[in-house]
């Protein structure tokens, strides 16, 4: 009896996953489909799978191909599941030519012809029509923003907009997408805008490109006064548009399963978080120049308090700041220290002051921890009073981590609400309070 192994996404099933399985099965007897897991093909780059796993494995079973439909959840699993499932065939599409020679060693390896002019891309570039972004600021974050975005199926960067135009051409010309003065014409070749202008200009261009009917992805501090971002959702939601706070780590993978197991009970009650995040940054930079608007907690603020936000919720009975200024009062180190009923939590944040930079979380049984960089979540511990029983945890964390985060916003626009819980409407009008108590308190900002 031969026993033949096939894998494969199977998003959006058509016929040429119909015909690979029909094919398969017909080598053996006994057909075998390993169906990847969400986080596996996140893992490996495929962003943007619109069915759930559930739903593919339904779509495979309907076939009656495959005597037995297994889960494919980590790069190394093939050879595994070869030799304990005694295969004697593996088989796979053509596209994948000479990628399994290695499973060689242990049963024969089949490249069976791809179906020609159909596949799970195509599919889901015909159900949700191509987002053209287009990008407001031509400063350090939006460089690294355009290669990740086009790793993402689903979207193409089509132009960018700055006030100074030179500044745009310059930036146009570098990444071949077109450069606009005229915001008007910008927002008309544009159907979702990524904001990474100055943080204080993001109120008034979120408001703009809102009010130009488009969805809106926007660097963190989204907004520094808490009544921005109240009227910001509100408007959004009342137009059906989504806007979104571009905080990185908190749609990346490995974050996720942090909190998962922080909040699944395993180390009890959580009492204690603690975060810190500290970048020597270039003293020439905004970030260390702008004495209004920059400093450690404008610029990392934002990440230090999102896991705390995360975990011990938006409720705080007390918020403290302490601050290290330069000779120009800008913060060059800050410590947040918040008290909540059931717990307390520090963050502290530093451009001019390094520190160890890790991420702690103490609960009554046990402990989380994980080291910088933690806000890109690729490894984290769980500790208990028992050493032995320490549990290592690691998830991969691709490039510059943007991809996670354009991914999800871009699920969001077509219709998935199964990203939204990831950074709430919530918690971030909570993180544009912090922002705003923090500027009033320590700088003595009045704004309005
Ligand atoms: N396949 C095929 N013919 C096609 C599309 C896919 O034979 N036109 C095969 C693939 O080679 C693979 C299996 O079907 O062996 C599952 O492929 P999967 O990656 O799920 O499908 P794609 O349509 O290629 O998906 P995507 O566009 O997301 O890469």
């Amino acid at each position: 009896m031969a026993r033949v192994i096939t894998y494969g996404t199977f998003d959006l099933f058509h016929e040429g996953h119909y015909r690979l399985l029909q094919r398969a099965k017909a080598l053996g007897d006994y057909l075998i489909v390993g169906v990847t897991t969400e986080a596996y093909d996140k893992a490996r780059g495929k962003l943007n799978v619109v069915d759930s796993l559930v739903t593919r494995i339904e779509n495979v079973k309907k076939t009656g191909f495959a005597d037995e439909i297994i889960i494919e959840e980590t790069q190394g699993q093939k050879v595994n599941d070869i030799r304990r499932f005694h295969i004697d065939i593996f088989a796979i599409g053509s596209d994948w030519t000479g990628a399994f020679d290695y499973l060689k060693d242990y049963c024969q390896v089949m490249y069976l012809e791809r179906t020609k002019n159909i596949s799970s891309t195509m599919l889901r570039e015909q159900n949700s029509p191509i987002q053209r972004i287009g990008i407001i600021g031509t400063g350090r974050i939006a460089e690294r923003f355009i290669p990740e975005a086009r790793l993402v199926s689903g979207v193409s960067t089509q132009g960018v907009y700055n006030p100074h135009l030179e500044s745009a051409v310059r930036f146009a010309q570098k990444w071949e997408i077109n450069a606009y003065k005229e915001i008007e014409a910008f927002y008309e070749a544009s159907d979702v805008i990524y904001i990474a202008s100055p943080h204080e200009t993001h109120f008034g261009y979120i408001q703009s490109a809102l009010a130009h009917d488009k969805h809106v992805l926007c660097e963190k501090p989204m907004v520094l006064e808490k009544h921005q971002a109240d009227e910001l959702f509100c408007y959004a939601k009342q137009h059906n548009l989504i806007l979104l706070e571009g905080i990185k780590t908190a749609y990346c993978p490995g974050f996720h399963k942090l909190l998962g197991i922080a909040c699944s009970g395993t180390i009890g009650a959580i009492r204690n978080v603690e975060t810190c995040f500290t970048k020597l940054e270039n003293p020439q930079y905004r970030e260390l120049t702008d004495t209004r608007y920059g400093g450690s907690f404008t610029e990392l603020g934002s990440y230090v308090m999102l896991p705390i936000l995360k975990l011990l919720g938006k409720k705080y009975t007390s918020i403290r700041f302490d601050t290290i200024n330069d000779e120009n009062g800008l913060d060059i180190f800050t410590k947040i220290s918040l008290e909540y009923p059931s717990g307390i939590a520090t963050a502290t944040c530093g451009l001019g002051v390094k520190s160890d930079g890790r991420l702690l979380i103490a609960g009554t049984k046990g402990y989380i921890v994980a080291e910088a960089p933690w806000w890109k979540t690729a490894y984290f511990e769980v500790h208990y009073e028992d050493l032995d029983k320490t549990e290592k945890y690691s998830e991969t964390f691709l490039g510059d981590g943007l991809r996670y985060e354009i991914s999800d916003f871009l699920s969001m626009i077509n219709g998935s609400s199964s990203s939204e819980f990831k950074l709430t409407r919530g918690e971030s009008i909570a993180l544009s309070e912090i922002m705003e108590i923090f500027l009033r308190e320590k700088r003595g900002y009045r704004n309005r």
